[in-house]
């Protein structure tokens, strides 16, 4: 079957199954019976979900979240809490609400760190593509069984949650796209470039930061270090910032 899944993307599902939970959040109209037609192809197979990206000129570039692989640079748990990123997030903070989930990337590592973690995407297919690779996470290695807790994922616009769950986590973490810059630069990995074709540009990333500072005693922006702070005429200026080589993060207490 194929789907619209945002202004421009089709997608095409097929051999389901677990692309039931898919189905269900993807609720807009059929538009074509032939799979050959979509720029999405996501496909259950014996290693789960796999997505194929098809560009005019190129061959598909496929898509697989593997967490493990993750997961396994760390050696210990909780893997280190170090720089710019665990700064931002605060010393004393235990709970994260991760309201940019993307590839749930930054939220992962978070829970290898020890922090308890909610994710919120509004993209359905993100959605279905982190609960697939939390799925397979059920034979972590021993160093991290029954020590590790798994985030908790939610399918939403940001701005909505964070208004309804006022305060229940001790800071929100946030990471829109990142916007263009004047001169050119070079390209980015395959999974941010996904994103940027599949999300846009966020254009809504001043309204979730007014609504995380309105919500939370806590906020932590990651921004490129030649980008201004989100919504400064209306939640002020940063409290602090923390930089690592090519980021910082702005932080509203
Ligand atoms: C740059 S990516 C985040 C990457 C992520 N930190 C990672 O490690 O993979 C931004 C993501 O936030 C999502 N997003 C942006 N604004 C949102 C909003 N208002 N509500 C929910 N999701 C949003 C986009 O759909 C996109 O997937």
């Amino acid at each position: 079957m194929i789907y619209v899944a945002s202004n421009h993307a089709t997608v095409a599902v097929t051999g389901s199954q677990s692309c039931g939970v898919l189905q269900s959040f993807i609720s807009r109209s059929v538009v074509s019976g032939d799979s050959e037609l979509a720029d999405l192809h996501l496909q259950h197979g014996d290693n789960g979900l796999v997505l194929k990206w098809s560009r005019d000129t190129e061959k598909p570039i496929e898509f697989h979240v593997d967490y493990l692989k993750e997961l396994l640079k760390h050696r210990s748990f909780p893997a280190p809490k170090q720089g710019a990123f665990n700064q931002a997030l605060g010393k004393k903070t235990r709970t994260v609400i991760d309201a940019t989930g993307g590839w749930g990337g930054d939220a992962i590592l978070m829970c290898m760190q020890g922090y308890d973690v909610t994710i919120v995407e509004r993209l359905p297919l993100m959605v279905a593509l982190i609960e697939d690779g939390l799925k397979r996470l059920s034979k972590l290695p021993p160093f991290l069984d029954g020590q590790l807790i798994l985030p908790k994922i939610v399918c939403a616009e940001s701005i909505e949650f964070l208004s309804y769950s006022t305060g229940c986590a001790d800071c929100v973490y946030l990471d829109p796209m990142f916007p263009a810059k004047k001169k050119k630069s070079a390209a980015s990995n395959k999974y941010m470039q996904l994103l940027q074709w599949l999300a846009g540009p966020d254009l809504d990333a001043d309204l979730v930061a007014v609504s995380a500072v309105e919500n939370f005693s806590r906020v932590a922006v990651k921004r490129p270090s030649y980008a201004r702070p989100l919504a400064e005429e209306i939640i002020g200026k940063p409290s602090t910032q923390f930089s690592s080589k090519l980021v910082h993060y702005d932080v509203y207490v």
